[in-house]
């Protein structure tokens, strides 16, 4: 008995041990390329944790904020690339192939961008054009060659399928994304170009999405990919809708990227939905239960979850380009300080210490 008992641990320790020295980047990047998304601090190189999980368990990143237009354009006419050069050679160092994100957004874009000069008057349409094409250009020119491919618009779509009333279709209308896409490629050919967004499941905003790409492919633009930003929750989205949202994208001749993939255990507050950052709650308590760790039942439905996502990415392995999780490790989530500041989240596959949680074996199993 003694003896079959040491055989059955030494069977277990051993098969565990097969499966730790798989990563994901061996098992999940066989099919498609696995990302995180790295902040400053991390492509500064300030975070060897960071350095040692990204080159083990990934082929490619994106940087979390230093490509954004705030970063990049922080007065009218000034480019600042210092962060995003560093963000580049990071990933060269690490082996991680680089995406950039992102080149259109009505969020986090400098001040001065859609003002007239100093003052607080609205800008005309004529400069807004001006300084879009110009930013694209100048920003897609300066990385060429460096960066995989582009989100060149994000989220320029309602949940309810009408544009956005960004201050981009306020004033070009729908016509700002062909300007987008059209700029982008002639910057860099060889870049795949991408429409990336939130709440993709719901059906509105699917078939908007689709109605979008086949626009973009009538007037002979390019684009390569959708991305599906994919910050869910333990019962959002109904997986069935975005399965269905995988299979309509990829139909319409688009690879299907997971871009900003990561899951909220935390109680959402009343009216909260979708991913638009400037979401903004009051911290009470009752929003964050589990400042001091994930009662067993959270985790194993979070582990749950984990898994059933990963199952539907593997089945449509053919369709998926790249899954990337919106961070390394569950320390530096945007999750802990988004929508409300100062709560204790658990939202990626690494755990604060940047340990790989057991659900990565998991994760490796299904895609071996
Ligand atoms: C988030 C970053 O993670 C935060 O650090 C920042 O303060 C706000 O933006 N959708 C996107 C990402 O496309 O750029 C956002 O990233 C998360 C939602």
């Amino acid at each position: 008995m003694k003896t079959l008992r040491l055989v059955v641990i030494l069977l277990v320790v051993f098969a565990s041990e097969s499966v730790l020295a798989q990563s994901l980047r061996e098992a999940v990047g066989k099919y498609c390329l696995i990302g995180a998304a790295v902040n400053q601090w991390q492509s500064d190189g300030q975070v060897p944790e960071a350095d040692a999980v990204l080159k083990r368990h990934f082929n490619c990143a994106v940087a979390e904020n230093c490509m954004k237009p705030e970063v990049l354009a922080p007065a009218e006419g000034i480019f600042d690339f210092r962060t995003a050069d560093k963000f580049i050679s990071y990933c060269q160092q690490l082996g991680l192939k680089a995406t950039g994100h992102c080149l259109v957004w009505h969020s986090q874009a400098p001040d001065w961008w859609f003002t007239n000069g100093y003052t607080a008057a609205p800008v005309s349409k004529e400069v807004l054009k001006e300084r879009l094409i110009k930013h694209i250009k100048t920003v897609v020119g300066h990385f060429k060659g460096q960066v995989i491919g582009w989100d060149v618009v994000n989220e320029a779509i309602e949940d309810d399928g009408s544009f956005r009333k960004s201050p981009y279709y306020n004033l070009l209308g729908e016509e700002f994304i062909e300007i987008a896409f059209r700029t982008a490629h002639e910057a860099d050919p060889d870049a795949e170009l991408y429409y990336n967004d939130y709440s993709m499941a719901k059906p509105s905003k699917r078939d908007a999405v689709c109605r979008l790409i086949r626009h973009l492919k009538e007037k002979g633009l390019r684009i390569d990919g959708v991305g599906m930003q994919s910050h869910n929750g333990l019962d959002y989205p109904d997986l069935k809708e975005y399965e269905k949202s995988i299979e309509a994208f990829a139909a319409c001749g688009v690879k299907v990227l997971i871009t900003e993939l990561d899951i909220n255990v935390l109680p959402n507050p009343e009216g909260f939905g979708g991913a638009a950052v400037e979401q903004n709650f009051e911290f009470q308590q009752k929003y964050n239960p589990y400042a001091n760790g994930l009662p067993k039942a959270k985790q194993q439905e979070l582990d749950k979850r984990w898994t059933n996502l990963f199952k539907l990415y593997y089945k449509h392995r053919n369709q998926i380009g790249r899954i990337t999780l919106w961070g390394v490790s569950d320390e530096n989530s945007w999750l802990n300080g988004w929508p409300i500041k100062g709560r204790t989240n658990y939202p990626l596959l690494f755990d604060r210490n940047y340990q790989a949680k057991p659900v990565v074996n998991e994760i490796i199993n299904i895609f071996k």
